[in-house]
């Protein structure tokens, strides 16, 4: 095993969307399942392309030889009042769990969050998935409030945490 990180590049598009629907079938945690997103591989490639180019946003991933194992996402806004605030997204394929890709991905996102001014990271996590929790606050990040009933799958309800994360006293 031999993984590095690296900014997500439109030619990535189709085998970012091969991943996403890996990734998503693996378990509850993520926004999706196993079907992935649903978008086209010129979709995505449109997205990774403003993701490349944006001043506060990024796409990372994290490799295998040329297997994405891990993606993370930075998400920035312009709008004045919340252009110090980032939301994150991160996943691993479970075949990498407990290998520190997580980490890494993890301070991918805070060193590039960090070198565009931001001040406050943010994210939602199912109340129950004790091992992303566990990386957030090893990261800073500390619980705010529980969203009641925030997925719906197959008729069961999920409850997600709301963690923020102030970068001005994060390593
Ligand atoms: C959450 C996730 C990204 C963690 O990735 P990872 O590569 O396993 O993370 P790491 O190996 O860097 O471990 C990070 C921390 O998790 C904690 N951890 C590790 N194993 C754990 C376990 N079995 N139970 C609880 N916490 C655990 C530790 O604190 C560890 O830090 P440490 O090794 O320095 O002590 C990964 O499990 C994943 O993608 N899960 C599915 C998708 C998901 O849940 N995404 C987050 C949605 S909010």
């Amino acid at each position: 095993m031999n993984i590095t990180y690296r900014k997500a590049e439109p030619s990535d598009a189709a085998a970012l969307l091969e991943y996403l629907k890996t990734v998503g079938g693996e378990s509850n945690n993520l926004m999706f399942g196993a079907g992935g997103i649903p978008i086209t591989e010129e979709q995505e490639k449109t997205l990774l392309e403003n993701y490349a180019d944006s001043p506060h946003s990024r796409i990372f991933l994290a490799v295998d030889g040329d297997k994405i194992v891990g993606n993370s996402t930075v998400d920035g806004r312009n709008n004045p009042r919340i252009s110090h605030r980032r939301n994150i997204a991160i996943s691993v394929l479970r075949d990498y769990w407990g290998r520190g890709v997580g980490s890494g991905l993890m301070q991918c996102m805070v060193d590039f969050a960090k070198s565009t001014g931001a001040e406050v990271l943010s994210l939602e996590v199912l109340s129950d998935n004790a091992r992303a929790i566990a990386l957030y606050r090893k990261f800073g990040f500390e619980s705010f409030g529980t969203f009641k009933k925030f997925f719906k799958i197959d008729g069961e309800y999920f409850d997600a945490d709301y963690m923020t994360c102030d970068l001005t006293g994060a390593r």
